[in-house]
């Protein structure tokens, strides 16, 4: 029986309507890619410079959940080790060119190129996650509550986007 206690709570989580966790880190996928594409089109210095950061932000927050909530969650589920140990593999590739791209500006020497190879790299992880049988394919088929998970990496993604 529903107790008002238990109604408020439900309808306290749907207000929240946090998407699920596979439909949350999609999201954040198609938005950097996004701006990959934009940083691709423009010749202004100073828009790539506005993309960039907002691509490295938006990557560092994307790694952080999944490494502290996601990827620990698929483990725990069953899902093979292995993908989430090559997944974590390219989390720290991508960082040190995250790093580099935030130390330095527009027009320095290697900066354009170290955008478009991190894109590179973003692609080739995402198609990972993304594809047949990929880890997020596998997720869905564990045993895993992607509702609880998503509504996780919500509140952890709001709280780190607020402290960049
Ligand atoms: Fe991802
Ligand atoms: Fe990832």
């Amino acid at each position: 029986m529903a107790t008002p206690q238990t109604q408020s709570r439900k309808s306290a989580r749907k207000t929240e309507a946090a998407p699920d966790a596979i439909t949350l880190l999609k999201n954040d996928h198609r938005e950097v890619e996004g701006w990959f594409d934009e940083f691709e089109e423009t010749n202004s210095g100073a828009k790539k410079g506005k993309l960039a950061r907002q691509i490295c932000i938006a990557l560092k927050v994307h790694t952080q959940i999944e490494e502290e909530i996601f990827y620990p969650a698929c483990r725990a589920a069953g899902v093979e080790d292995d993908m989430m140990d090559e997944a974590d593999v390219e989390h720290d590739g991508a960082k040190k060119l995250i790093d580099e791209i935030e130390a330095g500006k527009p027009g320095d020497d290697h900066w354009d190129a170290r955008v478009k190879v991190l894109s590179e790299m973003i692609k080739h992880h995402v198609k990972e996650e993304e594809q047949r049988d990929g880890m997020f394919a596998k997720a869905k088929k564990a045993d895993l509550d992607l509702e609880e998970l998503g509504a996780q990496l919500q509140a952890r993604k709001e709280e780190l986007m607020a402290r960049m």
